[in-house]
């Protein structure tokens, strides 16, 4: 039997600090139910001293998750950062505090500004607090990557000494190359007193596009826990890919002695969730859930698949749950063939949310005649994003052409229903749909980002708008909408970024989010 390697997931953590990947806390919730059915270990649930936000976030996950997986809080190495990880894991059945401190020279000498010993006797006073709250704690070593073997063997090895159960080996800013990384995981094996009885953890950043390598490195070495989100999102260039890492692990599970209890099947969902939710969309060529991971368009590779999969299929997509259903949905479809199709798909909607979306299902029915599951997932997507709306679409009227002046009336009801009617000209549609809604919700944002792509093939397909507005005070928002028409697509869109940037204005009442980077290593 190969050695389990534990997956923790950090989507809702570091993968939330991706700018425009905000998420409220309903949508938390949706992403940890996907993450529990897909069998994760550990769930890193967010950093409760930086925003009150996200310190209820980590309570109500805590409660969704029960004791199905480890619920982890993140905390600097400051003793009132600890303490709001504890108060928010308090009714947590498997709590995890993690902590950590900066290790590299940069991180001493220019970011904190102390000394070696003085790191060390932050480190283990950190530990030795969370681990009078909790039973695990995890300790990382930041930027442990670019840091000096001997000292951080010495910081690991007190930590341990003072409780950590898991230690982290961080490759902060995805500096390393993947064999020497493998070297400094084997260097604190050998050389760290009482590692074999901590977990060893890598969390590997992807500025040199080699993070999936470097976890797996980290594992060759000796790692049982990898750190990683959905579709690699994270702080810059991402975080390791949970897709990547565990489907290699399939793969190669023999040369890595390693397996997981990932539930792959789960992978394209997740992903996808993961996507809408975020409104970041994922790369066509990315491995293992992006459009093209198994399209084959050369002749000779579609001869060679025709005749035997695997002459270039190296993966059966089946077995990430790719490649779509046999079962299309058209007008005719019920009540009940629309919630047994949801139902595979992973969605349990009930009652009004079912009638809701049955509603809005005959009428994408009624003008595509056929429903695939990419649809279902937008109609999904779009019912989860109205439920935490401010302002949602009524009306949508364009007059637009050659050489007409492209003119919008718009009405949007706000959460009490009452509407307003606007009406605005521009450049073109899209542009007279945006100024008549900034008329209406009068919340200053620069749009940074407009695409569109379709959902399914077809010119009937849904058009699905992914957009990106910029807050005054730098914060990125990303709002997502879909129809058949992508004009109205693109006022949903602009609505759900809105209704994004209102939601933050307002939990945070005027003090935004921050990261572990953002504030100061010091209390
Ligand atoms: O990249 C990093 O070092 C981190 C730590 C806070 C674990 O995200
Ligand atoms: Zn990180």
């Amino acid at each position: 039997m190969t050695r389990k390697i534990n997956i923790f997931d950090t989507t809702l953590r570091d993968g939330e600090q991706s700018p425009g990947a905000s998420m409220n806390p309903d949508e938390k919730l949706v992403i940890t139910r996907e993450l529990l059915r897909m069998n994760v270990d550990v769930i890193e649930a967010g950093f409760p001293i930086s925003s009150p936000g996200d310190f209820k976030a980590v309570r109500s996950i805590a409660e969704e998750v029960g004791d199905r997986a480890v619920v982890c809080a993140l905390s600097r190495a400051v003793a009132k950062d600890i303490e709001s990880a504890a108060d928010a894991l308090k009714y947590c059945e498997r709590p995890r505090i993690h902590t950590g401190i900066g290790v590299s020279p940069s991180h001493l000498h220019d970011k904190l500004r102390i000394t070696e010993d003085a790191a060390i006797e932050r480190a283990v006073d950190a530990v030795k607090l969370a681990r009078s709250y909790v039973d695990d704690v995890e300790f990382y070593a930041e930027d442990a990557g670019r840091s000096d073997y001997e000292f951080l063997a010495r910081i690991i090895q007190e930590v341990i000494k003072a409780g950590a159960t898991v230690v982290n080996i961080p490759d902060t800013t995805g500096y390393s190359l993947p064999e020497e990384f493998g070297r400094r995981i084997k260097y604190l094996m050998e050389h760290v007193d009482g590692i074999e009885d901590a977990t060893v953890s890598v969390h590997c950043h992807n500025d040199l596009g080699m993070a999936t390598a470097l976890a797996l490195q980290g594992v060759k070495n000796g790692a049982t826990q990898i750190e990683c989100t959905i579709n690699g999102l994270g702080e810059r260039a991402g975080n390791t890919s949970m897709e990547e890492v565990v489907m290699a692990m399939k793969m190669h599970g023999n040369e890595l002695d390693a397996h997981t209890d990932i539930v792959t099947t789960e992978l394209t969902r997740a992903s996808r969730l993961v996507s809408s939710i975020t409104g970041i969309p994922v790369q066509p060529n990315k491995a293992i859930v992006g459009a093209n991971a198994f399209a084959h368009s050369s002749g000779i590779h579609q001869d060679g698949v025709i005749k035997k999969r695997d002459t270039y299929e190296i993966i059966n997509p089946a077995d990430v749950g790719a490649g779509g259903s046999s079962i299309i949905l058209t007008a005719r479809s019920g009540h009940a063939a629309l919630h047994e199709r949801l139902k595979a798909l992973g969605y349990d909607y009930e009652g009004d949310a079912l009638d809701r979306l049955y509603e809005r299902f005959l009428d994408v029915a009624d003008k595509k005649k056929e429903v695939y599951d990419e649809d279902l997932e937008a109609l999904v997507g779009e019912h989860d994003r109205a439920a935490s709306a401010v302002y949602s679409l009524k009306a949508v009227q364009i007059s637009c052409g050659s050489p007409l002046i492209a003119t919008a009336t718009i009405t949007l009801a706000d959460r009490e229903g009452n509407e307003t009617t606007d009406v605005a000209y521009g450049t073109g549609p899209v542009d007279a749909v945006y100024k008549a809604v900034n008329k209406i919700v009068k919340v200053e944002n620069d749009l940074t980002e407009f695409s569109v792509q379709s959902v399914t093939r077809g010119i009937d397909a849904l058009g699905e708008v992914t957009i990106r507005i910029t807050a005054p005070d730098g914060e990125v928002f990303s709002g997502r909408g879909a129809d058949n028409d992508i004009v109205v697509s693109s006022a949903k869109a602009y609505i759900n970024a809105l209704n994004r940037l209102i939601n933050k204005l307002t939990a945070s009442q005027g003090h935004p989010k921050q990261t572990p980077q953002d504030l100061p290593p010091e209390e």
